[in-house]
């Protein structure tokens, strides 16, 4: 029961600062290509990126996954139709993260291939998933 609650304990910690990640990422992407490009802020706008990318992202989304299997494994979640939702909209969101994380890398190259509004759009993705995850976890419709 112990290990349980701090595996749990731990998951959700980690699932905050995965969110609060992806929530900051696409902000900072509108306003590194509203700088100038090749421009000294421009830079410092891809030093926040690789920084958040690198200290925050990377890290929570790895202990989130481990920390979640471990807990899969505790309650035997495998059998579970919500956990293979769960699983389905994880993967999704883990693939939504990479492609972010790629655009990083377009961006610090300069070619932006995104506008402003659809960064803006996109940064409703996590919430969105975060909610659906969230309601899949405590309320279990199947
Ligand atoms: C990355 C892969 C993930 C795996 C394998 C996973 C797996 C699990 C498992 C097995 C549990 C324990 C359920 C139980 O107590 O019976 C759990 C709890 C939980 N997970 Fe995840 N999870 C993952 C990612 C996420 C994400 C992305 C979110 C939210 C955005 C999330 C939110 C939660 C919450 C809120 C709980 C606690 C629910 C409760 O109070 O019982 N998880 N997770």
């Amino acid at each position: 029961m112990t290990t349980y609650a701090w595996l749990k304990a731990g998951h959700v910690i980690f699932v905050i600062f995965w969110m609060a990640g992806l929530f900051m990422l696409p902000r900072l992407f509108v306003y590194h290509q509203e700088a100038e490009e090749g421009s000294p802020e421009a830079a410092k706008w891809v030093v926040r990126e690789q920084r958040l990318l690198k200290i925050i992202l990377l890290p929570s989304i790895v202990v989130v996954w481990v920390l979640g299997l471990l807990l899969a494994q505790t309650v035997g979640a495998w059998s579970q139709g919500w956990f293979h939702a769960k699983l389905l909209l994880v993967l999704l969101l883990s693939g939504y993260h990479g492609w972010m994380a790629s655009y990083a890398k377009k961006l610090a190259r300069g070619e932006p291939t995104l506008t402003g509004k659809q960064l803006r759009l996109l940064n409703e993705v996590p919430g969105i998933a975060a909610a659906l995850i969230v309601i899949l976890v405590i309320v279990r419709p199947f």
